[in-house]
């Protein structure tokens, strides 16, 4: 059963939504928007959510709300196209507006009604089109400024409909709006919650697994470390877990990895120091791509290696996330599926044939974060920020060697340090500085690095005139890493920042702050 439905119409907006319903502890999956009928109530909703889309539903071609979704007496909710495609379908009639409604809108809610408060709300608006005509039985009930029809209900069947975005951040009241729909309307009851997946999780695993073996590769990432920490609360002794230490992670992280996994969760962790092989394999490449290459190359046959010491496991597990599973549009596929390779960890020899245990493949990263503190995993493994698979190979420009690692570390350990005790190291939404500014930057940062640039620049220190590397600093603010934009760091933080390194880094008498935006630059520098 799933309680909650999202027929995706092409929502840029899809997976906010579905995040939304979550954040009420309701469980939800997204389908797209011409799943057969029978395979939607098949899941037995309690629920259904039609959402935006790109088109306009009066021109040909357009997605349509199919009958059965209005008639089978489940409560509906559409949003933005989903109103239009709901008045269209049951007789009303949409047409082009005069202008088009874009950004904050602040309704009026006159009329009585479970969905919506009395009074007047800030909303986010994105359409060009508008009711002309409601269906028979539907009354409108709430308007704003240039929208008369900001809310439409038929509350004996059980039909609703609003024209804004309740599930952005720019609609404060929408969290509220969602909540009365799913718990009040839907009657779904709010049992989503850290234990129960985790409780759901477990049975799930044991009953696949059985008594068979099975190996996970753990990265110190987010994604691996709660799939195998779970793995390992379902079948115990019966896991295995690979870590890697390739040299290219950031100060103390392998220690903290293999701390926690083999002393605190109990796991049979088997750390292998591949340090020696991974440098001598990088040693004189300077070229981004063939330094991903031969890391996933060297950590293919490491893993090869290992798995087949430890008898070759039938199962292995994989940090699949929810978001991976809509984005491939697998949504729904067949979870035990079998696959010959997949690369999450950056990429699993071609010809070994695992079963495949994705604990996760249900969930938001804000899910998976709330997950692993509750399985016991310590903060700064489950908080921690984006790190990419070839590490600081990617961030040490120029040739990869042991002291040019160790030169960005101790910067790096500096820079994340300051940023975390200034509680910069996360994103701080723009919502929390109120709408009074509502192109205020978001404060704090998504993502925060330094990178060690291949340029020898000239300083002073002392009487003396030196010749040494530059660190650049990154920082910058995103919600989906496609785009992003340099975070607005304190100026007297950066000063700060800076002294210290070149104060106590040996080898760094410069240190510059990256201010471009992606695009046209990318977050890393290579
Ligand atoms: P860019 O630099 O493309 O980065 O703007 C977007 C996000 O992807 C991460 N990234 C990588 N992750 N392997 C990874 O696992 C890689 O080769 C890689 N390159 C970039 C980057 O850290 C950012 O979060």
């Amino acid at each position: 059963m799933t309680p909650i439905i999202i027929l995706d119409f092409g929502s840029q907006y899809i997976q906010l939504i579905a995040r939304r319903v979550r954040e009420q502890n309701v469980y939800c999956e997204i389908l797209p928007w011409d799943t057969p009928p029978e395979k939607v109530l098949a899941r037995k909703p309690k629920g259904i959510i039609i959402s935006g889309g790109p088109n306009a539903v009066y021109e040909p071609g357009a997605p349509q709300a199919a009958a059965y979704i209005f008639e089978s007496g489940i409560p509906v909710l559409g949003i933005c196209y989903g109103l239009q495609a709901m008045v269209q379908t049951l007789g009303g009639r949409v047409i082009p507006a005069i202008g088009r409604e874009y950004g904050y809108a602040r309704i009026e809610t006159f009329a009585q009604n479970p969905l919506l408060p009395l009074g007047t709300q800030l909303t986010w608006m994105s359409h060009g089109d508008m009711v002309e005509t409601l269906p028979a039985g539907f009354t409108n009930v709430s308007k704003s400024q240039n929208t008369a029809v900001a809310a439409i209900m038929d509350t004996r069947r059980n039909l609703y409909a609003v024209q804004f975005h309740p599930e952005v951040g720019h609609t404060p009241g929408g969290p509220e709006m969602l909540r009365r729909f799913v718990v009040d309307i839907c009657g779904a009851t709010p049992n989503w919650t850290p234990d129960s997946i985790i409780e759901a999780s477990v049975e799930r695993i044991r009953a696949e697994v059985g008594d068979a073996r099975v190996l996970a590769a753990v990265s110190g990432g987010v994604d691996s470390s709660v799939a195998a920490a779970l793995v390992h609360k379902a079948v115990g002794d019966q896991l295995d877990a690979i870590f890697v230490d390739n040299g290219l992670l950031r100060l103390g992280e392998p220690q903290r990895v293999v701390e926690t996994f083999s002393k605190h969760l109990g796991v049979s962790f088997h750390p292998i120091n591949a340090v020696e092989t991974f440098l001598e394999h990088l040693r004189g490449v300077t070229d981004p791509e063939t330094k991903r290459h031969i890391i996933g190359e060297r950590f293919i046959r490491i893993f090869e290696e290992q798995a087949k010491k430890l008898g070759m496991p039938p199962y292995l597990v994989q940090g699949t996330i929810y978001p991976d599973v809509v984005e491939s549009s697998g949504t729904g596929q067949d979870k035990t599926r079998r696959i010959k390779s997949h690369h999450n960890v950056g990429g699993l020899p071609e010809d070994m044939d695992f079963k495949l245990i994705e604990p996760l493949r249900d969930l938001f990263k804000d899910e998976v974060r709330a997950v692993g503190e509750a399985i016991g995993l310590p903060g700064g493994m489950v908080w921690r920020q984006p790190f990419p698979g070839p590490g600081l190979a990617v961030r040490c420009l120029g040739a990869v060697t042991w002291e040019r690692l160790e030169r960005l570390r101790a910067a790096d350990a500096i820079f994340t340090h300051a940023l975390g005790d200034a509680d910069l190291l996360h994103m701080h939404p723009p919502s929390e500085s109120a709408d009074a500014n509502i192109n205020a930057p978001p404060r704090g940062s998504a993502q925060a690095f330094a990178v060690l640039l291949p340029v020898q620049a000239v300083g002073v220190m002392g009487d003396q005139r030196t010749y040494q590397e530059v660190i650049a600093l990154r920082a910058v603010t995103t919600e989906d890493y496609m785009t992003a934009d340099w975070a607005r760091l304190p100026q007297e933080l950066l000063a700060q920042v800076s002294n210290k390194i070149v104060n106590e880094v040996e080898g760094v008498n410069r240190v510059v702050y990256d201010i471009t935006s992606k695009p046209p630059a990318t977050i890393e520098w290579e």
